[in-house]
C-alpha cells in the first residue's frame, strides 16, 4: 500500500514530483502561466510532445533545477468534460492510474497529485479523495511473487504519494481513509484470484479467509464435504468430487452492535480451477480458469473492509470453495443432486459448476440467514462476456429497487453494471425431463447469462436478491488502467458501498 498523505496550498512548493490533471480544451493557459518558472516554453513543449489531455494521454517532462535536482513534472489527461458525470469519474481513476506505473518506471519515490473537487464529477470531497486514493494503490498493485526478484526491484520503490486538496481537508481525511481501507481489500483479493490454481486450492482459500477473519474479528464457519453432506448440499458435493483436493464451504459474519441491524448475506463463486468436468473445456478456453473463484475472493474482501469501516449491518460472506476436476469420483452428465432447498438438479452439463455450488450457497444463506438484501457475485457464464464484453458486469435482479441502486453505486465507484432482463419465459430453457431443473439451458433458447441466473432465482425464495456475472469484467480487460493482465478486483468497491448505502 502507498502511504498517502493530505495536504492543502501550492503543489509546486512540495518535494514530490507534482502531477497536473489537464481538462482538454483549458489546461494550457492555467498550466503556462503557473509553471513559466519552470518550463518557460510550456505551450510549445505541450504541442512538441502532441499533448491535448486526451483521455488516457500522459505527458511527463523532466525539470532540473540550478542544483542540479530534478523533478518529473506529469500531465494527465481527463479529456473534456463528459455530461455523463460516472464517466468523468472514471476519466479521472484512469489518469491518475497512468502515473503510477510511469513513476515507477522512472524510479521515483514519491509522487503529488493536485485534486479540482469540479462539479462535473457529481461526488462531494470525500469520495473524490476516496476515488483518487483506490485508483492510486490500485494501480500500484503489482504480482511478482513467483518471479525471481530483479536487480535492485526492492531499492527504488513508489511508496508515497500526497494529494492536494484546495480546501477542507477533514472532509478529504474521511474519504483518504475510506479509500485506503477499501484500496488494500481490493488488492488484496486481486492478489488471491491472481494466485496459481496449484496454490490457492479450496482448503488454502479457507486457510486465508481464517487468518484474515482472525485479525478482522469476523466469526467463521467452515466447513468440507462431510457437514454439506449432513446439510443436503447436493450441487457443492458433486463439482468437488472429481478433485483431490475436498471443497471448503466458508462462512464469514460481521455482527453490528446495533441490534436492529438489518443483514445482508454476499456470496461468492470459489472455483478455485474450472476444467469444465467431464465436459472438459477446450484448452484454449480452460486457460485463464484460475480466476473461477475471483466471486468468492471479492466477497471475502469486502467483509474484509466492512470489519474495518464497522456499519451498523450484519454482513456475512459465503464463499463456497471447490475445484471442478475431471477424475474417477467427478459428478457426470445425467446425474441429478439434490440441494440444500430439496429442489433436484440434472447435471446436463457438468462445466455449468458455477450455479450448482451457488444453488446451495443461496439456499443455505436464506434458510439461516433470512437477509435483508441477497447479493451473489459470480464468475458464472461465457455468455455475458460475448453480451456485455469486458466493461460492464451483467447484474440480474428479482427486485427492481435493488438493482437501481446498484447500477447507480457502480456508475460512482467505477464497478459498471448493465442489467439484464429475467422475464419468466427464460426459465422454460431450463427445464428438466427427470429433475426439478436442468443446470443447462437449451441452446434454442440462448441467453445463456439470464437462463444461469433463472435457475439461481430458484434458490433465493422472496428475499430481495442481485446476481452479478463478472465472467468479462474479473480480468483480462483491454487498455485497463489497473493492470489488463492482472485480476480487476472486480465487485470490492461496489458491494462495500452497497453495504454502506444501506440504512
Ligand atoms: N467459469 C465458466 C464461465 C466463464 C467463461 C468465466 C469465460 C469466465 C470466462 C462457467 O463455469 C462455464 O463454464 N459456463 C458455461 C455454461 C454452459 C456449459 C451452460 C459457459 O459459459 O459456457
Ligand atoms: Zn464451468
Ligand atoms: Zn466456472
Amino acid at each position: 500500500m502507498l502511504k498517502i498523505n493530505l495536504l492543502t496550498g501550492e503543489l509546486l512548493q512540495a518535494d514530490e514530483n507534482p502531477v497536473f490533471l489537464c481538462w482538454k480544451n483549458s489546461f494550457e493557459e492555467v498550466l503556462a502561466t503557473r509553471l513559466n518558472k519552470y518550463f518557460p516554453q510550456l505551450a510549445a513543449l505541450f504541442k512538441a510532445n502532441k499533448f491535448v489531455a486526451d483521455v488516457d494521454q500522459l505527458l511527463v517532462l523532466t525539470y532540473v533545477d540550478e542544483s542540479g535536482l530534478t523533478k518529473q513534472f506529469f500531465f494527465a489527461g481527463l479529456g473534456a468534460p463528459e455530461t455523463e458525470a460516472f464517466q468523468n469519474l472514471e476519466n479521472l481513476r484512469r489518469a491518475i492510474c497512468w502515473v503510477v506505473p510511469r513513476a515507477k518506471k522512472l524510479g521515483l519515490t514519491t509522487i503529488a497529485v493536485e485534486l479540482e473537487n469540479a462539479n462535473c464529477y457529481e461526488v462531494d470531497l470525500a469520495e473524490l479523495t476516496s476515488q483518487t486514493t483506490m485508483a492510486l494503490n490500485m494501480a500500484d498493485y503489482e504480482c511478482n511473487e513467483y518471479k525471481k526478484p530483479e536487480i535492485n526491484e526492492d531499492k527504488i520503490r513508489l511508496n508515497a504519494a500526497t494529494i492536494f486538496v484546495k480546501e477542507n481537508l477533514s472532509a478529504a481525511q474521511v474519504g483518504l481513509t475510506k479509500g485506503q481501507i477499501v484500496a488494500e481489500s481490493i488488492n488484496w483479493t486481486r492478489r488471491l484470484a491472481d494466485m496459481p490454481p496449484n496454490l490457492a486450492t479450496p482448503f488454502f482459500i479457507a486457510e486465508q479467509a481464517r487468518v484474515m477473519a482472525k485479525s478482522c474479528n469476523l466469526a467463521t464457519n467452515i466447513f468440507g464435504p462431510e457437514k454439506a453432506k449432513e446439510l443436503s448440499m447436493g450441487g457443492f458435493l458433486a463439482v468437488q468430487a472429481g478433485s483431490e483436493f475436498d471443497g471448503q464451504f466458508i462462512e464469514l459474519s460481521y455482527k453490528s452492535s446495533n441490534p436492529a441491524a438489518k443483514t445482508i448475506v454476499l456470496v461468492g463463486k470459489g472455483v478455485t480451477f474450472d476444467t469444465g468436468g467431464v465436459s472438459l473445456k477446450p484448452a484454449n478456453y480452460m486457460k485463464g480458469m484460475k480466476y473461477d473463484m475471483s466471486g468468492a475472493a471479492a466477497v471475502l474482501g469486502a467483509i474484509q473492509a466492512i470489519s474495518k469501516l464497522k456499519p451498523e449491518i450484519n454482513v456475512i460472506a459465503v464463499a463456497p470453495m471447490v475445484e471442478n476436476m475431471p477424475g474417477g469420483g467427478s459428478c457426470r452428465q445425467d446425474d441429478i443432486v439434490v440441494h440444500y432447498n430439496g429442489l433436484t438438479t440434472e447435471i446436463e452439463n457438468t462445466d455449468a459448476e458455477g450455479r450448482l455450488i451457488l444453488a446451495d450457497a443461496l439456499a443455505y444463506a436464506v434458510d439461516k440467514h433470512k437477509p435483508d438484501f441477497l447479493i451473489d457475485i459470480a464468475t458464472l457464464t461465457g455468455a455475458c462476456v460475448v453480451a456485455l464484453g469486458h466493461f460492464y458486469s451483467g447484474l440480474m435482479v428479482n427486485d427492481q429497487a435493488l438493482a437501481d441502486r446498484l447500477i447507480a453505486l457502480g456508475k460512482v465507484c467505477g464497478d459498471w453494471l448493465w442489467q439484464m432482463p429475467m422475464h419468466s419465459y427464460y426459465k422454460k430453457a431450463i427445464r428438466s425431463t427427470f429433475a426439478d431443473q436442468s443446470n443447462c439451458g437449451g441452446a434454442a433458447y440462448g441467453g445463456g447469462s439470464i437462463t444461469a441466473a433463472k435457475f439461481l432465482e430458484s434458490f433465493v425464495g422472496k428475499t430481495p436478491w442481485a446476481h452479478i456475472d463478472i465472467a468479462g469484467t474479473e480480468n483480462a480487460i483491454p487498455d485497463s488502467a489497473y493492470a489488463t493482465k492482472l485480476s480487476s478486483g472486480v465487485g470490492v468497491r461496489l458491494l462495500v458501498d452497497f453495504i454502506l448505502s444501506q440504512k
